[in-house]
């Protein structure tokens, strides 16, 4: 593995023990905009795909589940860790027909023309060389491959992670250390523009950025989860990572407080946004 990423490689890997115990709820953030980009995919039986940043593996099983039973799907990571859940997961399961390769999907081979279709759900804003790195999947498509992916709008449009944010900053009294535009981070690929510019300089054609917003819903009475949860990841875990218990007590407490002036009804609702992408190669 190359050096490049070394940053990323460590952030994940430091972030995987949080990422797997809070599976299930990441997965109410994720599923169903994974799942918008996956359909466009229409994948079908006996076909190879790969799945990029696949992390603990759930759209990895779930695109094996969808070409099986001859088909395969390939979940790559440049997180151990990540890939040590997914392996023993896929195992528990009995998924004979997905595999995970660890591999940075900016710089390793991840075969020539091996795949039918390459898939990912948030797992490609973290590339230092964005185009280097789409250009690399694109070689491992064969011709007339398709690439599915989702990627988060703007901070903005993310209330989900906006309003935890936002809380813990009242707390903290300084911003998270936030990467510069255009650097890797979950917002690198907010710019619908910047996303068909790469793919194009990338080699890919019939290029689609479609956006999709809802709400993500949560019950009044789960609001201590989702605040605790709210302050383990993304902007706000960075905004305290050097905090000491007090503060990260606060701020749980302060997130809670910010969530429970939105309940309306017995829910609080908070925005989701983000672009659907689709290419050919
Ligand atoms: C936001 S997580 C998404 C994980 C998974 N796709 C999901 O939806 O649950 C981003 C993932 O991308 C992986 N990643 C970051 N940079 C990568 C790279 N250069 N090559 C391969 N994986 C990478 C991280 O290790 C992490 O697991």
């Amino acid at each position: 593995m190359s050096s490049v990423n070394d940053q990323q490689a460590r952030f994940w890997s430091d972030l995987a023990p949080t990422w797997i115990r809070f599976e299930s709820e990441l997965e109410e953030i994720s599923k169903l905009p994974g799942l918008i980009a996956m359909d466009r995919l229409e994948l079908a039986p006996g076909q190879r795909v790969l799945d990029i940043g696949c992390g603990s593996g759930s759209t990895t099983l779930e695109l094996g589940a969808r070409v099986a039973p001859s088909g395969k799907a390939t979940g790559v990571d440049i997180a151990p860790e990540m890939l040590a859940y997914a392996r023993e997961r896929a195992a528990r399961l009995g998924a004979g027909n997905v595999d995970f390769v660890h591999a940075d999907a900016q710089l390793d081979s991840l075969g020539e023309s091996a795949f039918d279709a390459a898939y990912s759900r948030f797992g490609v804003m973290f590339f230092s060389d964005v185009v280097a790195a789409f250009a690399n999947i694109r070689s491992a498509l064969r011709p007339g491959g398709r690439l599915a992916f989702v990627c988060w709008q703007n901070a903005l449009e993310n209330e989900w992670m906006l309003v935890p944010t936002m809380a813990v900053m009242s707390v903290t009294g300084s911003p998270p250390p936030m990467p510069e535009p255009g650097q890797p981070g979950p917002f690198s690929l907010a710019d619908p523009d910047r996303v068909r510019s790469v793919l194009a300089a990338a080699g890919f054609e019939g290029i689609d950025v479609v956006p999709h917003t809802d709400a993500v819903v949560t019950r009044e009475d789960q609001i201590p989860d989702f605040a605790r949860r709210g302050t383990q990841v993304g902007a706000a875990r960075e905004a305290l990572r050097d905090a000491g218990d007090d503060t990260r007590r606060r701020a749980v407490e302060a997130v809670e407080a910010a969530l429970r002036d939105r309940v309306e009804h017995g829910e609080v609702r908070v925005s989701r946004s983000v672009w659907v992408v689709t290419a050919s190669t």
